[in-house]
């Protein structure tokens, strides 16, 4: 008993790997090891002798169990300390960079504007890239045959459907869709399309948002206000604008407005070509012909203002773009600069 107890300690003192362990344990511990094949030894014994010699293997069994099982638990701590030293991870790494994506600068310029008005009480309306040449044109207030429309070179997908050439043909059907209620505040963003050779400031594509209102006694004082709110927002408060007459032909008065030159401060320099402004947009009373083309009653005191703004315009002042092209043909090195005005 002696000697299996010593060799067995030993045996376990000396196992390096759970697999060894488990073997000293499967030739001491076992149903057919050696410490069961003791008790098979007790029938050659005196009764007498049988209880103390059993109480011996019994002690003997749960020594040698114990000392497995401190064992076992060391050797577990000790493989899971290996395996946690061999998956080690280095946080100090610098991890891979992700590509995160970022607002392309027009949409920028686009929902900067649209949450100008929106702060102003304004709603905004889109209408449909096709449209017809009656709310293009007619409603605008520019008749078949009129001159006008040799401005705007027109791609017509037959004799009657269009690509409108102006976001005015989202006015002209907010408009009718509003009449004969007041006030209306809107704003309706959206793509044009001219038939224009590309160049640096051209596009046969480009993005304009049309700014109504119209309720009672609007004047030329509020659209002036407006637009300053505008131009002010997007180039800094120290901006003024003025107004030169203009003519179109849904609005009288017409006005084209000017904006301090931002770059210069309207000292003058190449941007403003020297003259310290910068021409930004067309905007005026709405004629009273297209009010009543869309269904409103001339009435003392009704009156209304609208603009024109062109966002690819905005956006090059703003951002010193000098080709709309850039724009259009998604180089992610120019696009990636535009992250940190986000
Ligand atoms: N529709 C004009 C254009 O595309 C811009 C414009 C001018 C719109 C005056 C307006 C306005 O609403 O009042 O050139």
């Amino acid at each position: 008993m002696q000697t299996i107890r010593e060799n067995a300690l030993q045996e376990i003192n000396e196992a390096t790997t759970l697999e060894q362990l488990q073997q000293v344990r499967n030739t001491y511990l076992s149903k057919k090891g050696l410490v069961s094949s003791l008790m098979k030894q007790m029938k050659d014994l005196s009764n007498e002798e049988k209880p103390l010699f059993g109480q011996k293997v019994n002690e003997l069994k749960n020594e040698l169990e114990e000392a497995y099982q401190i064992k076992q638990a060391h050797l577990q701590q000790e493989a899971l300390n290996q395996r946690l030293e061999k998956e080690r991870i280095d946080i100090t790494l610098p991890a891979t960079p992700l590509k995160v994506g970022q607002l392309h600068p027009l949409m920028m310029v686009w929902r900067a504007l649209e949450d100008i008005f929106r702060e102003m009480g304004y709603n905004i309306v889109e209408g449909n890239d096709v449209d017809t040449d009656f709310y293009n044109f007619e409603r605008a207030n520019i008749p078949q045959d009129h001159p006008a429309r040799d401005m705007q070179d027109t791609f017509y997908i037959d004799m009657e459907h269009l690509l409108r050439t102006h976001t005015t043909a989202i006015q002209t059907r907010a408009l009718e869709m509003y009449a004969p209620h007041l006030p209306i505040k809107v704003v309706c963003p959206g793509k044009v399309y001219r038939k224009d050779d590309d160049d640096a400031t051209h596009s046969h594509q480009f993005m304009q948002m049309e700014g109504l209102v119209v309720g009672m006694n609007i004047t030329l004082a509020d659209l002036k206000g407006t637009l300053e709110l505008l131009v002010r927002s997007m180039f800094g408060q120290e901006r003024v604008i003025r107004f030169r007459p203009s003519y179109f032909q849904f609005t009288e008065p017409s006005v084209e407005v000017d904006v301090s030159c931002h770059v210069c401060d309207g000292k003058g320099c190449s941007v403003c070509k020297q003259t310290g402004w910068i021409e930004i947009l067309g905007a005026g009373m709405v004629h009273p012909a297209v009010l009543e083309m869309a269904g409103y009653e001339s009435q003392e005191g009704l009156s209304g203002f609208a603009f024109g703004v062109g966002i690819e315009r905005v956006a090059m002042l703003k951002y010193g773009v000098s080709d709309i092209r850039q724009f259009y043909t998604n180089d992610q090195r120019f696009l990636e600069q535009f992250k940190r005005f986000e």
